[in-house]
């Protein structure tokens, strides 16, 4: 698995700086969690997510935690809040076994595209170790790529050329090496707001997870673009399910996240890409083909 990323106090601000994730989180833990529901939640960070389940049920709310400045300020907030139910374990999930089992868990453990921060590989261990657990928060997670149409992605793209066109000097010019930045430029997943953008054609689901029964966060998947011929970049977005009613997502139609807007421009010619991940990796691979 990957490690567990290294979360600064700025990262949680960012965190909590997002409504839409909150607000979204909120709402499925007021759906789901009951007066008589025993929560676990891993990965409660500043404790935001166990606060919203404390404050529906009585009964004991155990809070995991690996890294530990946070589980000390979490625990702090709960005494303060006088949520003296909420238990702080700090440790990594894989060597907790809880005690009677929770029939719900949380895990806001959802990396930039989804499975960098080992979700699905930390709710199945969970599940497999607490087979009474009835419910996880989020219970699905899928991966999709769309084939949009955007002056933002061909404005950045222009930026980038032209930041080394216009540094050139006499003889020393960077149109020289234009096939390699053009080929850099294209195989990265970048990050920028993508409104005003377009989709065209159909949108390709890369993969889905069923949190707690997916084993393994592995995929490769094919997205055909060869039918576009305006297609300026492939568009990648999660969706997940929090639960049946409450959905979460990184689609740029939507408001925006933390999490950002994700894509990859589409080099001249190219006719498909390849998307893949293997944990441990810190981010998805994209790969174009002609
Ligand atoms: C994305 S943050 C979410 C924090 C908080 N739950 C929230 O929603 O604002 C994920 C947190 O999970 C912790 N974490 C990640 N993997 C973990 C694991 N396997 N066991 C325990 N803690 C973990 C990290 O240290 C980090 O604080």
């Amino acid at each position: 698995m990957n490690p567990v990323y290294d979360f600064t106090a700025v990262d949680h601000a960012a965190m909590l700086g997002d409504l839409i994730r909150l607000e979204l989180y909120r709402r499925a833990i007021e759906n789901q969690v009951k007066p008589d529901s025993v929560v676990a939640e891993i990965g409660t960070g500043s404790g935001i997510l166990s606060a919203y389940a404390a404050a529906q049920t009585k009964n004991k709310v155990s809070a995991i935690e690996f890294a530990e400045y946070s589980a000390k300020l979490a625990g702090d907030m709960m005494k303060a809040a006088g949520f003296h139910h909420v238990e702080i374990l700090r440790g990594m999930s894989s060597d907790i076994t809880l005690s009677p089992e929770p029939s719900i868990l949380i895990t806001e453990t959802i990396g930039a595209l989804g499975p960098e921060e080992n979700i699905v590989e930390i709710c199945h261990d969970f599940k497999k170790r607490h087979p009474s657990l009835k419910t996880i928060i989020p219970a699905r997670l899928r991966i999709y790529a769309q084939p949009i149409r955007s002056d933002v992605v061909v404005d950045a793209e222009n930026g980038f050329f032209k930041s080394y066109a216009d540094a050139s000097f006499k003889s020393f010019n960077f149109n020289a090496i234009r096939g390699d930045l053009n080929n850099i430029w294209t195989s990265r997943i970048r990050y920028r707001t993508l409104e005003g953008s377009e989709n065209i054609g159909e949108r390709t689901l890369l993969v889905e997870y069923k949190l707690g029964e997916t084993e393994s966060s592995h995929f490769s998947t094919d997205v055909d673009v060869s039918r576009y011929a305006d297609c300026d970049a492939v568009h990648l977005y999660f969706e997940t399910d929090l639960d049946g009613e409450v959905l979460l997502t990184t689609n740029y139609q939507d408001p925006e996240t933390h999490w950002g807007n994700a894509y990859v421009s589409k080099p001249e010619g190219a006719k498909t890409l390849n998307v893949s991940f293997t944990n441990p990796s810190p981010t998805l691979v994209t790969q174009w083909k002609n």
